[in-house]
């Protein structure tokens, strides 16, 4: 049985309106110096009032299936990681199926948050272990933008919307990369740290206005401990266990949530910062779609270059936690 989990292509979409910090400032009590000192931040894109989450999913896969010189009727699965469907049902890969034409596949969402590229990674290689033939279309996608509290400057001003896809399979002949290993991990007990309602929790009758938990809730100072204390760990963690050291790695593309989470990320890991991927200040936090569109933005730079080792690692809500050695 062949045990490579192959990326054949990456594809991404963001939405055209760009955000801000200045824009923001008529929103909310804060400043450019505020977001971009504290975050790293100074734009972020919002989806149109019309485009939904399955919308952006299919931009970027369609991208994706068009680098990898691929029908969509080639691929056997659609997976999406997204925090934020557009509907609890059906899930944003069945939607995306539909809209791409994708016939028969096995399709489902799943929530792993800003983690949710690299467990979709760990899904998928197993996946591909069990069937070998499969042809996998990964998706993230997240409309963050309809989950701000837009009067909370606290948390309004972290995130933005956008997708990225990517195509696996076990066979490809010249892929983009090879995943090497992936480790996921997780600490529900700290779930309450990052949350937002619009589930089932409490019952609801037809006209009842939505509470404030509907929208993103963070204890950010906690979530930044845990962000850097985590993805420093898991990175180690994936090192060792493969006989690496952090010297072994070319690039290290980090979840994009802040830049200080970034920066004290690479302290610990005592990686160059010349080695580190940054596009946190262009796009926000986009959750699941943020290390894809990390990946995509080096390629496209030139950051990442045939042959490197990758070394990505992300966070997020649950709590979860992640990190993933690739080869170009
Ligand atoms: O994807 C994973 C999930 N997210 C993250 O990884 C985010 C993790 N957390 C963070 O990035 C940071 O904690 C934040 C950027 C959210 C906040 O930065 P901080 O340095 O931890 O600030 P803070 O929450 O301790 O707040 C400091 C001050 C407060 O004012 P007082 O109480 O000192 O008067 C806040 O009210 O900054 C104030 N503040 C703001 N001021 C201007 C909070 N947000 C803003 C804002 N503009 N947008």
């Amino acid at each position: 049985m062949n045990h490579r989990c192959c990326l054949t292509a990456l594809g991404v979409y963001t939405p055209e309106h760009i955000l801000s910090n200045n824009d923001l400032c008529a929103l909310v009590d804060t400043s450019d110096e505020w977001i971009t000192s504290r975050t790293g931040i100074r734009f972020r894109r919002k989806m149109a009032d019309t485009e939904t989450t399955s919308d952006m999913a299919v931009a970027a896969a369609r991208q994706a299936l068009e680098r990898a010189s691929l029908q969509v009727s080639d691929i056997t699965h659609i997976i999406v990681g997204t925090c934020t469907p557009e509907k609890l049902c059906p899930s944003v890969a069945s939607l995306t199926a539909g809209k791409l034409g994708a016939g028969h596949c096995m399709a489902f969402d799943f929530n792993a948050a800003c983690s949710g590229y690299l467990y979709g990674l760990s899904i998928c290689r197993g996946l591909l272990l069990a069937e070998p033939q499969a042809r996998i279309l990964l998706i993230c996608a997240e409309a963050m933008s309809r989950r701000m509290n837009w009067s909370d400057r606290s948390t309004c001003v972290l995130f933005g919307d956008g997708a990225a896809a990517c195509v696996l399979s076990a066979d490809a002949n010249a892929p983009l990369a090879v995943l090497r290993d992936v480790l996921c991990a997780g600490d529900g007990s700290l779930g309450r740290l990052i949350t937002f309602g619009g589930g089932t929790e409490h019952v609801r009758n037809v006209g009842d206005p939505i509470g404030e938990d509907y929208f993103l809730q963070m204890q950010g100072r906690e979530v930044f401990k845990h962000a850097v204390r985590r993805m420093a760990d898991i990175c180690q963690e994936a090192l060792s266990r493969n006989g690496l050291s952090i010297d072994d790695v070319d690039v290290l593309v980090p979840h994009q949530a802040n830049m200080r989470i970034i920066e004290a990320v690479g302290d610990r890991l005592h990686i160059a910062p010349e080695k580190v991927f940054t596009n946190v200040a262009d796009y926000g936090n986009t959750s699941a779609a943020s290390v894809p569109l990390a990946l995509d933005d080096a390629l496209g730079k030139g950051a990442i270059l045939p042959g490197q080792r990758v070394l990505c690692t992300s966070f997020g809500a649950g709590l979860t936690w992640s990190a993933a050695l690739m080869e170009f």
